[in-house]
C-alpha cells in the first residue's frame, strides 16, 4: 500500500476535491484498490462517499477500534474509506494531552493490519491534525509521499 497525505491548513483550497476526485480516477481507470483516510473533522469526504453513521477515525486514535472495524464500503467497488466526524477534534485533544501516547505513531501502526489491503491509501489531512498524520510520514520517503495542496502558503 502506497500512502499520500493531501494536506493544507486552509479550507476551500481542493483537497475534498482532488482526494475524491484521485480516489475514483485510480479506482475506476487503474483499477486500484483505494482506502481513503478522512482526517478532516469536517467530514466533506465522508459525506461525498455518502457515510452518515458508524465508528470513525476517532476511534482509531483513541485505540477503541481497530482499523478494519472502522473502514466502511462505499458505493465504488474499488474505494473503501475511514470516515470521519466532528469526534476528531477531541480526540487529538486527548491524544496531545497524554504524554504516554506517541500520536504520531497510533495511525501508522493501525494501517499495518490493512497493509495487504489496499493499493493506495490516501490521507486528507487539514492542518490542525498534522500530528496524526503528517510527521509519521517525513522519514519514509521511500514509502510514503505528501501532496501539499495547492496554496500561497505551504502547509508545512
Ligand atoms: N480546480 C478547481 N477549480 C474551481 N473550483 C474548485 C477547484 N477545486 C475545488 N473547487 C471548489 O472549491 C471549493 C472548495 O473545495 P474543497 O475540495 O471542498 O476544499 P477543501 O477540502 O480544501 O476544503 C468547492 O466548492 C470546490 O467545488
Ligand atoms: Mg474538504
Amino acid at each position: 500500500m502506497k500512502t499520500f497525505s493531501l494536506i493544507n491548513k486552509k479550507g476551500g483550497v481542493g483537497k475534498t476535491t482532488i482526494t475524491v476526485n484521485l480516489a475514483y480516477a485510480l479506482a475506476e481507470s487503474c483499477d486500484l484498490r483505494v482506502l481513503v483516510i478522512d482526517n478532516d473533522d469536517q467530514g466533506n469526504d465522508t459525506q461525498f462517499f455518502g457515510i452518515e453513521e458508524g465508528r470513525t477515525l476517532a476511534d482509531i486514535l483513541l485505540q477503541k477500534a481497530g482499523l478494519s472495524e472502522v473502514i466502511q464500503h462505499t458505493r465504488y467497488p474499488k474505494i473503501d474509506i475511514v470516515p470521519s466526524s466532528e469526534a476528531l477534534l477531541d480526540a487529538n485533544v486527548v491524544i496531545i494531552k497524554d504524554e504516554d501516547i506517541v500520536q504520531q505513531n497510533i495511525l501508522r501502526e493501525a494501517m499495518k493490519e490493512v497493509e495487504e489491503q489496499y493499493d493506495i491509501c490516501l490521507i486528507v489531512v487539514v492542518k490542525h491534525f498534522c500530528n496524526s498524520t503528517t510527521y509519521i510520514f517525513k522519514n519514509d520517503i521511500e514509502r510514503e509521499c505528501i501532496i501539499n495542496c495547492v496554496s500561497k502558503t505551504p502547509a508545512v
